[in-house]
């Protein structure tokens, strides 16, 4: 399939790794034009294990672009992956990610595109995404179709490739079965451990299947708040019961 990623940040590159290493042609699209020359150089802006050896690996289905216009178009999916950092009120900043959505509209291409966001966002954010990009087109639809998806992202810093290719779970939330099913044949190689891994990031012993969860596209959304507030809850209790241990 042919993926375009927008925002080669942490969760972007490593995805657009991923997907490229199983067998996909992913486009990786940022618009810091100093983080493209490096990446086209073929030098990484982050450190995460592995990461050099997989891009080596998979750099002839790599591409990296500040252009939405050589990206989008013709895409079957198109990831977002922007950041959305916290502001002093502890909102999330969702300005990127609305530049992201208007300017993937103005280049959808003919066909069928999901458009899938991996992004961490409130919820309802899906249904926003969409009415940006229809407003962006501004009524020129002709034979443009897209939904909406939610893919949100469980990876760790520092084991993000092993816990791509790896999941313990891969969430899929989309109002439009046929978006789900597109996304299903993306992940099959992960779903059903069938790619070669790497000799560098062995698949764990045992695993021969990574489960897929499939919801609607809000309860996807709700998912990851309710998995990272379950990560502070047990970061809270441990450290409770650590300080209970001292006395
Ligand atoms: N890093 C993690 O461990 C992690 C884990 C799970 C979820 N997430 C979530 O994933 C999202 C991305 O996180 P990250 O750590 O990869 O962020 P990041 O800051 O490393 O990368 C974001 C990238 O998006 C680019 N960008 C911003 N606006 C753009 C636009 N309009 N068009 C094109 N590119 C644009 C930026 O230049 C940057 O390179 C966030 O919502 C984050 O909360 C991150």
């Amino acid at each position: 399939m042919r993926i375009a990623i927008i925002g080669t940040g942490y969760v972007g590159l490593t995805t657009g790794a991923c997907l490229a290493a199983i067998g996909h042609e992913v486009t990786c699209l940022d618009n810091n034009a100093a983080k493209v020359e490096t990446l086209r150089q073929g030098k990484v802006p982050i450190f995460e294990p592995f990461i050099e050896e997989i891009l080596e690996e998979a750099k002839d289905r790599m591409r990296f672009t500040q252009s939405y216009a050589e990206a989008i178009p013709g895409a079957d999916v198109v990831f977002i992956a922007v950041g959305t950092p916290s502001m002093a009120d502890g909102s999330p900043d969702l300005r990127y990610l609305r530049e992201a959505a208007a300017s993937i509209g103005e280049h959808l291409g003919e066909g069928f595109t999901v458009v899938v966001n991996k992004s961490t966002v409130p919820i309802g954010s899906g249904n926003w995404v969409e009415s940006l990009i229809r407003e962006s087109r501004g009524g020129r639809n002709g034979k443009v179709e897209f939904a909406v998806a939610s893919n949100p992202e469980f990876l760790r810093e520092g084991s993000a490739l092993q816990d791509s290719l790896y999941p313990d779970r891969i969430v899929v939330g989309a109002d439009s079965p046929r978006a789900v099913d597109v996304l299903t044949n993306l992940y099959r190689p992960i779903l059903e451990q069938s790619f070669i891994a790497p000799s560098y990031l062995k698949r764990p012993e045992g695993m021969a299947a990574a489960p897929l969860v499939t919801t609607d596209l809000a309860s996807a959304e709700l998912i990851k708040y309710a998995a990272n507030s379950f990560l502070a809850l047990k970061i809270s209790y441990i450290n409770e019961i650590g300080r209970l241990a001292e006395k």
